[in-house]
């Protein structure tokens, strides 16, 4: 038997584990042997690919050699997503701006990447999307979390940021609506981050990815606040394409080829497959079906919400979209991660304690997607509250 002894880099001491994946395994256990699991863990709509992408990847593995693509991407899809910003919220962003990735992931670890120096730190709200702060870890930097409460619907202020704004700052990452509480930003708060940050030569990331799934108005994107915005998104959300890894951003001209610089040495390319077939994601028949789909996770929330509430959870904030409820647990348990786990175990419903998030109230809350049927909230709501 040989011995491996080498040690991971040291600056893989800050990239903690993302929980939920672990947490998908243990549920997946479970099933293994024999259980019946609702999945309300991970953020995935149960809904698969709008069909008229499915058609379009059968063709094309049939008849297409499928290379390498430009590593910017395709350009009929740059050109596709362009044309929904069009559509959409009545924007002009040239496809020249615009970059195609291997999903939100991709683009976020391009940017991170390609702007990071060693010790750079980015300011985020705590609660905030795990994976950015690991990937700032990744490249030699730090996130900075600042603590939100239901006050401020758990987003940032200009104000906090202007206080934590110090000399090693890079930037600012939000997502809005944000994950895990599916909150947006208020427009006008966002305005004056974007200038804040612009004011100190900073970079300000916007994740959209969930800007499609909005429960009442969609909010306009971050884009027309200036060029100097840069924003990604992401099929996996609102067209439901998880598993394709296809996201996208947009960057102000003077960023794209270092961009590209980048992502030519870390990727080559994004999934060609994904990228032919994802051009069809934007036909009327497409746009259709996700909006019915857009229009079915509100209807889970407003289940799910007042059955949780009944329940004993507090719920300070209703989500402005996604698919998330992010819950206080306060009333019911010590830990949320206890929580989490009793009720995998015995009422066999997944859901993310708020570790996953942050540290900041991280073991009062918990999250729950409600990327499952409607029997099926009804059924985990009747498990908690058997085991509760
Ligand atoms: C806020 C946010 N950003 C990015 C991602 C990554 O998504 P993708 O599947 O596009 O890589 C997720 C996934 O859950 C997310 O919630």
């Amino acid at each position: 038997m040989t011995r491996f002894d080498a040690m991971p880099a040291r600056r893989m001491d800050h990239v903690a584990a993302f929980h939920v994946m672990d947490i998908q395994r243990r549920a997946f256990e479970l099933e293994a042997q024999g259980r019946s699991i609702i999945h309300m863990e991970i953020g995935q709509p149960d809904f698969g690919a709008p069909e008229p992408v499915r058609a379009r990847a059968a063709e094309l593995v049939a008849g297409h050699r499928l290379g390498y693509t430009d590593t910017l991407g395709l350009p009929a899809l740059r050109e596709a997503i362009a044309r929904h910003y069009r559509i959409v919220d009545d924007l002009d962003i040239d496809p020249a701006r615009v970059m195609v990735t291997t999903g939100a992931t991709g683009a976020l670890m391009t940017l991170l990447g390609c702007y990071t120096n060693p010790g750079d730190e980015y300011l985020m709200p705590d609660p905030c999307y795990p994976c950015n702060r690991h990937l700032a870890a990744l490249f030699g930097g730090r996130a900075r979390l600042l603590p939100t409460s239901a006050d401020t619907r758990f987003q940032l202020c200009a104000d906090d940021v202007r206080v934590a704004w110090g000399p090693h700052t890079r930037g600012v990452i939000i997502a809005s609506p944000s994950n895990p509480t599916g909150t947006c930003i208020a427009r006008d708060e966002l305005a004056a981050i974007v200038q804040t940050v612009r004011e100190r030569g900073g970079i300000t990331i916007i994740d959209e990815i969930y800007l499609g799934l909005s429960h009442g108005e969609r909010q306009r994107s971050a884009l027309d606040l200036g060029e100097d915005v840069m924003v990604v998104n992401s099929f996996s959300k609102y067209f439901a394409m998880t598993g394709w890894r296809l996201g996208w951003l947009v960057a102000p001209p003077e960023a794209m080829r270092p961009l590209e610089r980048f992502a030519q040495n870390a990727a080559i390319c994004p999934p060609a497959l994904s990228q032919h077939a994802a051009i069809a994601a934007f036909d009327d028949a497409s746009i259709a079906l996700c909006e019915s789909r857009r229009r079915i996770f509100t209807e889970r929330r407003d289940l799910l919400l007042p059955a949780l509430r009944a329940a004993g959870f507090g719920i300070p904030v209703t989500p402005d979209g996604a698919f998330y409820l992010y819950v206080d647990c306060g009333p019911l348990a010590t830990t949320a991660s206890a929580l989490a786990t009793r009720l995998l175990e015995e009422a066999g419903v997944a859901a993310t304690p708020g570790i996953d998030f942050g540290d900041h109230d991280a073991e009062r809350y918990m999250r729950f997607a409600h990327t499952c049927p409607a029997a099926e909230i009804t059924r985990a709501v009747a498990a908690i509250g058997r085991i509760l």
